[in-house]
């Protein structure tokens, strides 16, 4: 820990998230709103929200904090959850957990591999995943989304079936991806309606109260909000682990450099974190670089571990 950080156990969260909020709002420079889907592009930069929950789920607030937002990538990490869940190790015969150092979206990589995608948090290897638990379930987005309401105690949250219809008219990218990997034999499911499916689950709209508290399971080591297991101790482990090496696409390395946490964004603005054993934390701001991460997220997360030094390093 840094010598000026106070110890974990006397920090109260509140005055450091007020201090990370007004840091914030005087740092200029906010990056873009994703614009490649179009019901994302009207989203004002400058909205900022950060929550922390709690193991017990008490949650901590600044800003926007109780705001809806597109969650987009950052649900990659429920499903991956779920699925791994139910199907254990057989769920890496169908996708691996390496960096890519490509970006999010990109194809290149398949081909060489064998249809097989680098990790669970590029697209190809997202769609894998939903395809996967579409199959044990019938229904991977309603899973999904009644495990986010269970979790985050808010039997409202819902999708958005504008944002999901947006990205199925602009959803080339991704149902090649899917065909791509079809042809390898490494999707069960038609691809419509793996995409569907895929579209609806990035479509959930939740604050960054919700996701931080929906993200208890991973900082208590498996255990769900109610008490009983999602996952082993070792599978919380191998999640942070995979959100610490590719939550953040081509810039984990700086993502870990500059945070030291397990995180996970997406191109809504929203970014969750881990510190394991202690407490789970999640960001919203809509403005992103050029790797599809939120600015002003990235910072504030940064900001956080360095003040409070809490980090996994
Ligand atoms: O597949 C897509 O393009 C989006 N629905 C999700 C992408 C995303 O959030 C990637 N993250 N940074």
């Amino acid at each position: 820990m840094p010598g000026n950080s106070p110890q974990p156990s006397a920090l109260t969260f509140q005055p450091v998230l007020e201090r990370i909020a007004t840091e914030v709002a005087q740092t200029p420079g906010r990056g873009r709103p994703a614009d490649y889907i179009p019901a994302l592009a009207a989203c004002d930069p400058r909205r900022f929200g950060m929550a922390v929950a709690e193991l017990d789920g008490t949650v901590y607030g600044v800003g926007d904090w109780r705001q809806p937002f597109s969650t987009q990538s950052v649900t990659k990490v429920f499903t991956l959850a779920l699925d791994l869940a139910r199907e254990g190790d057989a769920l890496w015969e169908h996708v691996g957990r390496e960096p890519s150092g490509n970006p999010f979206n990109s194809l290149v990589q398949l081909e060489y591999e064998n249809g097989i995608p680098r990790n669970p948090f590029i697209n190809a290897g997202a769609l894998v995943v939903t395809d996967r638990l579409q199959t044990r379930t019938g229904d991977a987005a309603g899973t999904l989304l009644e495990f986010l309401r269970a979790e985050s105690g808010n039997a409202h949250l819902d999708f958005d079936r504008d944002i999901a219809a947006s990205e199925t008219a602009n959803g080339d990218r991704n149902a090649a991806l899917a065909h791509f990997m079809a042809s390898y034999g490494n999707i069960d499911n038609p691809v419509p309606v793996l995409l569907d499916q895929y579209f609806l689950q990035c479509s959930i709209a939740a604050s960054c109260a919700d996701l931080a508290l929906a993200t208890g399971f991973l900082a208590r080591h498996g255990i769900r909000a109610d008490g009983s297991r999602l996952l082993s101790r070792s599978q919380a482990k191998q999640i942070n682990a995979i959100m610490l090496t590719c939550g953040t696409y081509d810039a984990a390395g700086d993502f870990a450099y500059r945070v030291g946490l397990p995180g996970k964004s997406g191109v809504g603005g929203g970014i969750i974190a881990v510190v394991p054993g202690r407490c789970t934390l999640c960001v919203w701001s809509p403005g992103l670089d050029e790797r599809g991460n939120s600015v002003a997220g990235v910072a504030a997360l940064d900001r956080f571990t360095t003040l409070t030094g809490l980090s996994v390093f």
